[in-house]
């Protein structure tokens, strides 16, 4: 089974597939939980981590990209219970600057676009940029006809009977100078006392607080009913214009000033700035500003004044050339950190956890934070009892920045790597070259069951006609699949009535039902390389499972092999383990697909799982190919250079004719095909006694023409006799 740390270029297609479903899905859940639900799960570096793993698959298999991919949605997907609006332009986002050089940038790029000389002043127009979310609202004849939120850019919710409960918006505009249609673009925001005296309120109600006022804004704009929507005491700050019957004036300060005018409110501390040096004073006394602000400013935006040049350069992609938003540096605060405690992810991915004192940072109270992993840990030494810098920016789970060496209690131990998980105390490894540590306790985990079971079922695997993901995830929250073998006990099990249960759940009927127990009873016959695929064992893909049944046969086989290999060899013995030789023998097979597969098997709990799958399953032997071939069941190493054949060729052809096909030399090879200039295989086969043959000979025996040679001495290992 491939997962999240197989790089890019060693998935296969199959699994480059699945896993960009999988990762489809899995940010649209997490932007609904974020844009929708108003309750994120994950911080933005992890929520980051998803879009670029599905945007790295999707560079290297292009054919592969999905009509819903992630990678062409921005924010939230319209929800489905209002109706969609279409925007007469679109609503763009903005570029960041993060630092004075940055906005020097991106004067520059304005300043070539439009080819401006030295001695031209670039006169921009500074606003503090709120931390809510944008709305578009229409007026026609001076009456609000029409709100809508910005949605994925091109198309948004009509939520107009929401929008206008919210202060600040114009049910109709004043001044009587308003063009006839007119659109107005501004941030819906809750105003930071609102956001306490809102969340003082749910606590008294016995409901979870909101994590900052943007979510809680966002999810009022949402509510189906506009009066719960007025509860929230929503604001509202115009900073811009869609369609217009008119032009509105030709500089974006002046603009804003009509807007308000005619009845909206825009924020504080906006201004002109002529030339780089004003516009970074103006982002200094902002910033300065914002502890007194009652609500949330995460930078300032910076526009050109002019709008004939706004409309010169345009945008690039999702983002205006004539606008940039300077963002103000992380918030940062000092807690303590009591613990650090592990969480398992849904492929065993094990991810240390800072335990905090909550502390207020940028607009929530922060009590945990994901510190990544031990290398993280080790880099910042971080431990538990520091005094550490936790930082938010946008973030919905914090980072710890460093800890601060002069408050560290003189009894702190560094950090220690568990050994096993917490979840249900399997093994805990860390394997060369990677980052994280996993617990290996695959299907047993209940961090981990689910996955897995998804993976049972898969096409690949099981490939049981109904059972797909969706229904796995309803049987095991329904708790009638816990384990691989329930699937097998599901019809028996319930009986009657479970087929009742079943037949009249959303989505099923009678006939659906019983298709599913017969495809169900259909896949109790299944070929041991599948079931070696279904189990989900970390590095056993399809191939490497194809190999461990042709190599091992049935499935007692194997398992007596993989218990044999895990015992530790008796030290006084030379033989050493002979069954673990066996097994990194196989030709594509090393030691960490070995190791992988052997700590599987030796792992008791998944033990039971096989026994009780073995009980119910008729587990096939694959087909040796050719079995009747001269070579069949023989194992044979090739080595130095052949000359009829490539060395792939030859192996597949070995393969084909029931062979084994071993990477290096032992006392079970059969047959060493030397080529020329073999080397140090050939010498080991000659002073162990394997019979070794010419590429000529090898081609022989293995069409018929000859017949396989005996070994040449007695040796007890061997099969044949001399
Ligand atoms: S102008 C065409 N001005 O920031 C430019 N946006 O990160 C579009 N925002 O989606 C926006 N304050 O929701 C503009 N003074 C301001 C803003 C502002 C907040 C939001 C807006 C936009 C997002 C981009």
């Amino acid at each position: 089974m491939s997962d999240a740390s197989t790089p890019p270029e060693e998935l296969s297609r199959e699994a480059a597939e699945r896993e960009l479903a999988h990762l489809a899905r899995e940010i649209a859940h997490h932007d609904r939980l974020y844009y929708v639900e108003s309750e994120p799960a994950l911080s933005d570096a992890d929520y980051d981590a998803l879009r670029r793993r599905n945007a790295a698959i999707e560079a290297r298999f292009p054919a592969l990209k999905r009509a819903d991919s992630p990678s062409e949605r921005v924010g939230a997907p319209p929800s489905s219970s209002f109706a969609k609006v279409r925007h007469s332009r679109p609503m763009l986002s903005l570029a960041n600057a993060l630092n004075d050089d940055d906005l020097a940038e991106f004067e520059g790029r304005v300043r070539r676009f439009l080819n401006l000389g030295d001695d031209e002043p670039v006169v921009l127009h500074g606003e503090p940029k709120i931390d809510g979310l944008s709305a578009t609202l229409h007026y026609d004849g001076g009456e609000l006809v029409l709100g809508a939120t910005r949605g994925d850019g091109e198309t948004g919710e009509d939520t107009t009977e929401n929008l206008r409960t919210v202060g600040d918006v114009p049910q109709s505009l004043s001044g009587g100078d308003a063009p006839a249609r007119l659109e107005v673009r501004g941030e819906v925001y809750m105003a930071l006392s609102d956001f306490a005296a809102l969340n003082r309120e749910r606590e008294v109600d016995g409901e979870a607080p909101f994590v900052n006022p943007r979510n809680a804004a966002s999810g009022g704009l949402r509510q189906i009913d506009p009066t719960l929507t007025a509860k929230r005491r929503l604001r509202f700050f115009a900073h811009g214009w869609g369609e217009t019957s008119e032009p509105l004036g030709t500089l974006q300060g002046e603009v804003l000033a009509r807007l308000e005018s005619w009845g909206f409110a825009r924020a504080p501390h906006g201004g002109r700035c002529t030339g780089l040096d004003e516009a970074r004073a103006l982002h200094r006394r902002i910033e300065a500003a914002r502890p007194e602000l009652d609500f949330e400013i995460d930078g300032v935006v910076f526009k050109l004044d002019r709008l004939d040049w706004q409309e010169r350069l345009g945008a690039a992609g999702r983002a205006p050339r004539w606008a940039i938003a300077y963002k103000f540096p992380a918030e940062q605060a000092e807690t303590v950190l009591h613990r650090i405690s592990i969480s398992v992810g849904r492929t065993g991915a094990l991810t240390p956890v800072a335990e905090l004192e909550p502390v207020h940072v940028g607009g929530v109270t922060v009590s945990r934070a994901t510190l990544h992993n031990e290398d993280v840990i080790a880099e910042r030494d971080i431990r538990a009892g520091d005094t550490v810098v936790v930082q938010r920016a946008g973030d919905v789970i914090p980072q710890v920045v460093r800890a601060i060496a002069e408050k560290r209690p003189a009894e702190s131990r560094p950090f220690e790597p568990p050994a096993a998980c917490p979840e249900c105390g399997s093994h805990a490894v860390r394997e060369e070259g990677e980052a994280v540590r996993r617990c290996t306790g695959g299907l047993v985990c209940p961090a981990q069951a689910l996955e897995r079971l998804r993976h049972f079922v898969a096409r690949d695997a099981f490939d049981i006609e109904g059972l797909g993901a969706k229904q796995i995830e309803a049987f095991w929250d329904e708790g009638r699949v816990k384990s691989p073998a329930d699937i097998f006990d599901l019809e028996a099990k319930d009986g009657s009535e479970g087929f009742q249960k079943l037949a009249e759940r959303e989505g099923w009927g009678e006939t659906s039902a019983a298709n599913l127990f017969r495809a169900i009873e259909a896949r109790r016959r299944i070929g041991l390389d599948r079931f070696i695929h279904a189990l989900g064992i970390r590095h056993v893909g399809q191939s490497t499972a194809r190999l461990l049944a042709r190599r091992y046969g049935t499935v007692d086989d194997w398992r007596a092999a993989m218990d044999a290999a895990a015992a530790t060899p008796d030290p006084d013995s030379e033989a050493g383990n002979e069954a673990l030789e066996a097994l990194t023998d196989i030709d594509g097979i090393g030691p960490v697909v070995a190791r992988a597969v052997v700590e599987f098997v030796a792992e008791p709990r998944n033990g039971a799982i096989l026994d009780a799958l073995r009980a119910r399953l008729d587990i096939e032997p694959v087909e040796a190919p050719e079995t009747d071939s001269a070579v069949a069941g023989k194992t044979v190493v090739f080595t130095g250079k052949l000359q009829r054949m490539t060395r792939q060729e030859a192996k597949a052809r070995a393969e084909a004719l029931g062979a084994q096909v071993a990477g290096s030399v032992s006392r079970a090879t059969d047959y060493v095909v030397a080529g020329e200039d073999a080397g140090s295989k050939l010498k080991k086969a000659e002073s162990l006694g394997v019979t070794v043959l010419s590429e000529d000979a090898w081609l022989a025996v293995a069409a018929g023409e000859a017949p396989p040679p005996a070994p040449e001495n007695g040796d007890e290992e061997g099969e044949g006799d001399a």
